[in-house]
């Protein structure tokens, strides 16, 4: 049996990797390592919690003697790595708890898979989880490809591209078998409402302001989680060692037509009359050092190992705001405490 020890795994996207890997892979153990933050909850993973394929480790990536305690206990074949502060304002605010998760924590985990395959590589994985952000920002045309140089801006980018450096640095000096996707904006269930879709849908069913950064042109590439979390099982498995793979649908929005598409579909299901949620929208002051537009070229991923994305824009975003509606408690339970301060904090200058 093999063992696959996933990082993150309680956070948005990390949740529905575990989720996929644990249903569709029986055979391996899937160990996954969170610390539980704010943004990590135990909640999202209700439905599996019990499969005898499936273990949670609460342990913190930066406490490098846990990490390797850990490696040595479970002695993982792969590892999927997601565990970071992924949220670019808190970066803003607090750049240092970005190098910590991000750059320290990746190299404790590189560090443990080193020492516990020392030099074995047969078999062996370690899949780092990236972002667009760390290509920097494109002008009105043109797209990320892999061979983009990074030009990272805010200190959640530049935490990443260190990260992505470090993991390349192990491969090139070690021979550690690594693997990268760079990915575009997710969306989906279980999305924290710190970010932007979540937070529109959170404030247009409390009927509060929809806050819009600068003008609203600024442009991001929209992926459905779930698509993500298949293109991690298809790079994890079928990807070529030492390469990166850009993950992305082609999928620009900017982002106020964003909102309004959103607010059109709310809405509808909510049995409001058209142009109600409109209404919410707020231009407020804009984000330092905010990107223009990300989007992401995902032709290697497609030619190379056949990989599209399953549901459409309108479809994913139907999904998503179905699951939101059906699940109001677990959005009244991370919007309280922590959340109201940060809202407060993160929004009172607009
Ligand atoms: P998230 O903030 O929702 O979840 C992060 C998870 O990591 C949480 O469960 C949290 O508890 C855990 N974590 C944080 N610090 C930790 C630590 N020190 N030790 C152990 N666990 C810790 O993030 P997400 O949006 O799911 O992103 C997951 C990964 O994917 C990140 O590496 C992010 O950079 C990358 N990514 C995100 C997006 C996106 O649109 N959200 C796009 C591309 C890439
Ligand atoms: O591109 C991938 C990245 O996407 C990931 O690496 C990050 O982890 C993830 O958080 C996301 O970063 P963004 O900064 O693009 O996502 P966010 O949802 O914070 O913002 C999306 C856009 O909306 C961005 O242009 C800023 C804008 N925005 C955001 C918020 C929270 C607003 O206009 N108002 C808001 O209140």
């Amino acid at each position: 049996m093999k063992t696959i020890l996933i990082t993150g795994g309680a956070g948005f996207i990390g949740s529905h990797v575990v989720r996929e890997f644990v249903n569709k892979y029986p055979d391996y153990h899937i160990v996954n390592l969170d610390a539980l933050t704010y943004a990590g909850n135990l909640e999202n993973l209700k439905d599996i919690e019990n499969k005898s394929n499936y273990t949670f480790v609460k342990a913190d990536i930066r406490d490098a003697d846990h990490i390797l305690a850990i490696f040595q206990e479970y002695r993982p074949d792969g590892v999927i790595h997601l565990a970071a502060e992924s949220h670019v304002d808190r970066s803003i605010s607090d750049p240092l708890a970005f190098v910590m998760t991000n750059v320290i924590g990746t190299v404790n985990l590189l560090n443990a898979a080193k020492a516990i395959w020392n030099g074995e590589y047969e078999g062996k994985r370690f899949h780092h989880v990236s972002t667009d952000e760390v290509y920097g920002t494109l002008g009105e045309t043109g797209l990320f490809t892999e061979q983009t140089a990074y030009d990272p801006h805010s200190p959640y980018s530049a935490s990443k591209a260190s990260s992505d450096h470090f993991v390349r640095a192990y491969h090139d000096t070690y021979g550690l078998p690594v693997i990268l996707t760079n990915c575009s904006n997710n969306y989906g269930p279980n999305h924290f409402p710190e970010k932007l879709i979540p937070l529109c849908i959170h404030n247009i069913l409390n009927e509060k302001p929809l806050p819009i950064y600068g003008n609203g042109k600024y442009t991001r590439d929209w992926l459905f989680v779930i698509d993500h979390a298949r293109a991690i099982d298809l790079v994890f498995h079928q990807g070529k060692t030492g390469d990166s793979y850009n993950v992305g649908g082609f999928n620009e929005w900017q982002n106020i037509d964003l909102v309004k598409e959103l607010c059109k579909q709310m809405d509808e299901k909510l049995g409001r009359p058209a142009g109600t949620a409109e209404k919410l929208i707020t231009y407020v002051k804009d984000r330092p050092g905010h990107d223009l537009r990300y989007a992401i070229d995902a032709t290697k991923i497609n030619q190379e190992l056949g990989y599209t994305p399953s549901v459409t824009f309108e479809q994913g975003l139907s999904i998503t705001i179905d699951w939101f509606l059906n699940n109001q408690e677990w959005l009244d339970n991370v919007t309280s405490g922590d959340y109201q301060k940060y809202y407060e904090g993160q929004y009172r200058e607009s």
